[in-house]
């Protein structure tokens, strides 16, 4: 008889931790410890004190002073658009038609989206960046794909397929097929391990009022999903919804119509919203995921983070890349650009303010704030080491570096994917500048 539990897969892993507390503040702990069992984080304490107590036979990675946080989180972007990135056009809407339904109509080869998705998610590793936030293309296929590659690396992933029954030629799908695609794709991924499903129409433009119902429904019959599309994006795409839905007051009340509303419901953009509108995504819950590479590479405008954050009726927020409107994978990039945009506007928002919205922030955002996002006993042991000193100028700027904030401007402003040294998914190293990812 076997009465003894099997062995956890442990790892010890030491560094200076940072982290975000609910409550608001950060926790800064030099040389720390943190032991992982089976993919959770189980201790945490000063080194001195937890490293005698680690039972012999389990692997320390010591990290020095660098940096450990949570994995990075990114709250919005494309799977298809992995080679759309860097395609340089007039506004979204030529974009759109330019170069990314081009490249999204190569998706309905299963071959291929098992390539991308491939690529797709080792370069996310790459940059630091253990749960995403996906749309795929409008073909079930896509979301096939990078939903096994997903759950062959153990990653925590949100993704749907796009319902756009108003699509161009060739990439449309219709009321009926984006239903019961969606369906069995929930019920063939969602809460699979650490999958999950986003119910996904693309947005208003490329969608019928009879599809944006049934996404409505579908949410409704399934509300342990999300619910993600775009809002007020662009100026170009306003106008056009403006004369596709006279009836409603703003773009918002689009959506609202339809019952796609709500706290587990997350809007790319929102950039160009009226008080009425931020108002009633503040009385929802809804998310207003961020993208601020993307607003400036394809001129779309300049989000005020102030009006949305305003403390009378705080609009919930999230950041993503918007990979590949967005110009760039990495999450520190993105979180500068922000902070970038922020001073444009007129309003503050500081480096402690970015690195807490790329962590529990933004798994707040996904109502994930229970097992990601915070190094804590018991949450899910996705990490990241960050290099503060990762390149020449780096260094040569820390050596005049005032705190942390300080120091996690110089991440944030001459950071990128150099300054990620290591990656955990579960407690196992996956990525980082000392390991190959790509294969
Ligand atoms: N609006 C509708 N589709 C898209 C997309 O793929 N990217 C961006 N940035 N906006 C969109
Ligand atoms: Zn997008």
């Amino acid at each position: 008889m076997s009465g003894t539990a099997p062995t956890p897969r442990r790892r010890a892993i030491r560094g200076r931790l940072l982290d975000f507390l609910p409550e608001g503040g950060y926790r800064l702990r030099a040389d720390h410890l943190l032991l992982v069992e089976d993919g959770r984080i189980t201790q945490i304490g000063p080194a001195a004190a937890l490293l005698p107590t680690v039972p012999p036979g389990t692997p320390v990675d010591a990290h020095g002073d660098r940096l450990l946080l949570p994995g990075l989180i990114d709250a919005h972007l494309h799977f298809p658009q992995s080679q759309v990135i860097a395609s340089p056009a007039r506004d979204l809407l030529d974009w759109l038609e330019r170069h990314t339904f081009p490249a999204e109509r190569a998706f309905a080869d299963p071959a291929h989206a098992a390539r991308m998705a491939r690529f797709f998610l080792a370069e996310l590793l790459r940059q630091g960046t253990t749960t995403a936030v996906v749309y795929g293309s409008v073909h079930a296929a896509s979301i096939d794909a990078l939903m096994a590659e997903a759950r062959a690396r153990g990653l925590r992933l949100l993704a749907g397929k796009v319902m756009m029954d108003r699509g161009p030629e060739g990439l449309r799908d219709t009321v009926e097929e984006g239903v019961r695609e969606s369906a069995e794709l929930i019920a063939r991924w969602h809460g699979v391990d650490r999958l999950g499903y986003l119910i996904s129409p693309r947005f208003a433009l490329t969608s019928s009022e009879a599809q944006l119902a049934a996404a409505g429904e579908l949410l409704a019959a399934h509300p342990s999903c999300w619910l993600q599309t775009h809002l007020a994006e662009s100026p170009g795409e306003i106008e056009a919804v403006r004369a596709r839905f006279p009836w409603a007051r703003h773009y918002s009340e689009v959506y609202d119509r339809f019952g796609l509303l709500g706290p587990r419901t997350l809007l790319g953009h929102c950039v160009h919203l009226g008080e009425e509108e931020r108002a009633r995504l503040a009385e929802t819950g809804s998310v207003a995921v961020l993208c601020p590479t993307s607003n400036l590479f394809l001129g779309s405008g300049l989000v005020d983070l102030g009006a949305l954050a305003d403390p009378r009726r705080p609009v919930r927020l999230a950041l993503g890349t918007d990979v590949g409107g967005g110009s760039s994978w990495s999450m520190l990039r993105t979180a500068a650009t922000l902070c970038d945009v922020a001073r444009l506007v007129g309003r503050d928002w500081s480096p402690i303010d970015a690195f807490r919205l790329m962590t529990i922030d933004n798994a707040a955002a996904l109502g994930l704030a229970d097992r990601i996002g915070r190094l804590e006993p018991g949450f899910e042991a996705d990490l990241v080491v960050l290099d503060p000193a990762a390149t020449p100028a780096m260094a040569h700027r820390l050596e005049r570096a005032h705190g942390l904030e300080d120091e996690l401007a110089v991440l944030l402003h001459l950071g990128d994917d150099r300054a990620v040294r290591r990656v955990y998914v579960l407690g196992e190293p996956v990525a980082g500048a000392d390991l190959s990812v790509h294969r």
